[in-house]
């Protein structure tokens, strides 16, 4: 991991000034950067009083710690989120603090960054961030979020990493690497099974071991075992009956038990509730709770416990530990690197996660790219084309430094060549309140779509410009359903009667029905909601600029009936108890298992170039580690194709999704350049998880390995057979 890097970096230069060493000068060791995390952690918490430490442990403002004035050790500061470095909020409430010097690179959001199939994407987005934390005196910046898409409704699933365990870990590994190379704490969230907003605060979580192990815990424990995460927040919700940000299976046994984690445990704001659940269950640091903070459960409650005897002090040593472990880590007691904010090259790296980001899902006739020297005349339509959208979705919002929306890319890249016209198409974007009746399509809201329809009539080419915003892709509820609200289908149908040269970009942060006119356009691209250079990014990639590489993250079914959660009706729950009756059935696994067509299915993504497949051959000793194939670029254009492996067990014994995703890889390659490409496996490639044995096993049998472009296209395959049934330690 950079970050241990830079920490042995920093070994090497004190070492040569040895003879200077901080101990010449009588500094503290806790300070002395030549010596191990370990001693610096235990000499400094050998130096705190009960309180002091105490006051490490819970809040003591809506985001930081007491510190310790004592010693002249500042706060722990934390701050949202996977999308930039929030504003200042509060201190101590969740107002914004109305600051002038808070605005922020804000980068695109994690279903677009899921999207871009690249864990250096990630990478770039955590650097980014981590940088800017630095400026802004964060030491813990709380993301990447990777609750897995379990239902399209999940009003955070834009925050998160999609519908598969293995993408969503690697992402959230190269996300997490970029933000600790820059000595900035990253924060996996929100452990675990927080798949819905609906209840969050309370909704009882159940599933069954292998669901547990193979489908919700994967993308944890990769940012875990593999990104060393330096923190882990406990969601909200129960699993199996026991809040988790006190649930001794999940913090204890699991996280720091099997996956060795040393990074401290945060709930999430107000998920602690109570001093004996907090103490014994895990949690180490104590955020959000209302009320005073010295009543926190791990404030005087605690002190109490411990004073009386009903808590060893071992037990706030190791929270104490954990604490001191991230403190010392990000430099809270020796020199902070330095950092950057809202610079060219932050808004440059924005710019480009968002355009790896954008997918193409269908070109026909290759409409698409727009050429600027040929078309005279665009008509862009849809008031989506004009919203500002990185503030939004509460917690992950970001004051950015400037937002540059669909209309105004477009502007910027066609308007000097070519005749821009907007209309809005429809209206605002709102989300009709509980209970009344969805306005069907009002006189002003046909005097819109006509209004539309004209200025689609006049124009060469239509750009509309549909989705949602964070009136329905937020944190704290669900969305109602699938559908683009505010009359938009009737739109896309009216313009594409007008022009049959109709574009329709779709920005949103997750699934929506097009049934209605799909099958009548001919070029249709999702931008997801892209950052502060969204506008930018479309407008490279429809005109040409940028060869589109994106690919879905997450299926795209035609209707909400078909999801898994719906033929189960296990979404969002009865009685406060919500049952993962799919199983492991999640996402493209379930449409396989069911044979059900979807829109467009996981991993898809059209490029402006053509990608060739051929050679496939598996290196194999007792296990196949790593498949190797030729990819050529026989089309017009350079472009950049990611290359999936998915494995497909025969014959199991147990109940087996038809596939899994278990390596993929993006590769950049020139218009006629053919080259080989080799895709390691895990060792765990083709295991499934045994709960009576409690580990993972790989069957005697044969499996397909699959090779593609998408999860239903594939390319390649190669059968491979393993003799013997072992365990695999992973
Ligand atoms: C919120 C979110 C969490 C966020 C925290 C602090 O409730 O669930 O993701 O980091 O509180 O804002």
């Amino acid at each position: 991991m950079k970050y241990t890097s830079l920490r042995s970096c920093w070994t090497l230069l004190a070492l040569g000034a040895s003879v200077l060493s901080p101990m010449a000068f009588g500094q503290e060791v806790y300070r002395d950067t030549t010596k191990s995390l370990e001693v610096r952690v235990n000499d400094l918490l050998g130096k705190l009083t009960l309180e002091e430490k105490v006051g490490l442990i819970h809040a003591s403002s809506k985001f930081s710690t007491a510190g310790v004035p004592r010693l002249h050790i500042p706060p722990l500061w934390m701050s949202d989120g996977p999308h930039g470095v929030r504003e200042e909020i509060g201190p101590d409430t969740w107002n914004p603090a109305g600051r002038t010097d808070d605005f922020s690179t804000a980068v695109p959001v994690g279903i677009n960054l899921a999207a871009t199939w690249d864990p250096e994407m990630g990478k770039l987005s955590g650097t980014t961030i981590g940088q800017e934390a630095l400026v802004r005196n964060k030491n813990i910046m709380l993301g990447p979020g990777v609750n897995i898409m379990r239902t399209p409704l999940n009003g955070r699933n834009f925050e998160y990493l999609g519908e598969d365990p293995f993408l969503a870990g690697q992402m959230a590994v190269g996300f997490i690497e970029g933000e600790q190379s820059q000595g900035i704490a990253a924060c996996v969230k929100h452990f675990a099974a927080n798949n819905q907003e609906t209840q969050r605060n309370s909704i009882n979580v159940e599933m069954d071991d292998r669901t547990l192990h193979e489908i919700y815990l994967p993308a944890f424990k990769a940012a875990v075992k593999q990104g060393n995460v330096l923190s882990v927040m406990g969601a909200y919700n129960r699993f199996r009956g026991v809040y988790c940000c006190e649930n001794p299976f999940l913090l204890n046994t699991l996280l720091k038990g099997e996956w060795g984690f040393k990074g401290l445990v945060m709930s999430d704001w107000g998920g602690a509730h109570s001093t004996e659940g907090s103490v014994r269950g895990g949690l180490d640091l104590e955020m959000g709770t209302n009320g005073p903070y010295e009543k926190n459960y791990l404030a005087n409650p605690f002190i109490e416990g411990l004073k009386s005897g009903i808590y060893p002090m071992s037990l706030l040593d190791e929270k104490v530990s954990r604490v001191l472990r991230v403190l010392i880590a990000t430099h809270a007691v020796d020199t902070k690197p330095t950092g950057s904010i809202n610079t060219r090259q932050h808004q440059m790296n924005a710019r480009k996660v968002a355009e790896e980001g954008i997918v193409l899902l269908k070109n026909d006739h290759d409409i698409l790219p727009i050429d600027d020297s040929k078309v005279h005349s665009i008509a862009v339509i849809g008031r989506v084309a004009t919203q500002k959208v990185a503030y939004g979705g509460q917690s992950s919002g970001i004051k950015a430094f400037y937002e540059v929306p669909i209309l105004e890319g477009l502007l910027n890249r066609f308007g000097s060549k070519v005749t821009v016209s907007y209309s809005p198409g429809y209206p605002e974007i709102k989300r009709p309140r509980k209970g009344t009746q969805k306005p069907s399509v009002s006189d002003s809201d046909k005097a819109l779509i006509d209004q539309a329809v004209k200025s689609a009539r006049q124009s060469e080419i239509a750009i509309v410009v549909v989705g949602l915003n964070h009136n329905y892709d937020t944190e704290s509820s669900d969305r109602p359903d699938m559908k683009l609200p505010a009359g938009q289908d009737e739109l896309v149908s009216r313009v594409l009667a007008a022009n049959p040269k109709t574009i329709v970009v779709l920005s949103s942060g997750s699934p929506v029905e097009m049934g209605r006119w799909l099958y009548r356009v001919p070029a249709l691209v999702e931008c997801w909601y892209g950052g502060m250079e969204a506008g930018n990014a479309v407008a490279r990639v429809l005109a040409g600029d940028v060869n589109p590489s994106g690919k879905l993250p997450c299926t795209f079914p035609q209707k909400l009936e078909d999801t898994p959660t719906a033929a189960f009706n296990s979404y969002p729950g009865e009685n406060g108890t919500e049952t993962y009756l799919e199983g492991l059935l999640v996402g493209y696994r379930w449409y396989d298992a069911k044979k059900i067509q979807p829109l467009f299915p996981f991993g898809f993504g059209l490029s402006y170039t053509k990608f060739d497949y051929s050679g496939i051959s598996v290196v194999q000793d007792t296990l196949p580690s790593q498949v190797v194939l030729q990819v050529a670029n026989s089309g017009p254009k350079d472009g950049e194709e990611v290359v999936q492996v998915y494995v497909h067990p025969l014959n199991p014994s147990v109940p087996r999704p038809p596939q899994e995703l278990k390596a993929f890889k993006k590769i950049m390659l020139s218009s006629g350049e053919k080259k080989s490409v080799a895709l390691n496996l895990p060792a765990n490639a083709l295991a499934y998880y045994e709960p009576s044995r409690k580990c993972w096993v790989i069957e005697k049998g044969t499996y397909e390995i699959l090779v593609g472009s998408s999860s239903r296209d594939i390319r390649l395959r190669q059968t491979v057979t393993i003799g013997s049934t072992m365990l695999v330690q992973d």
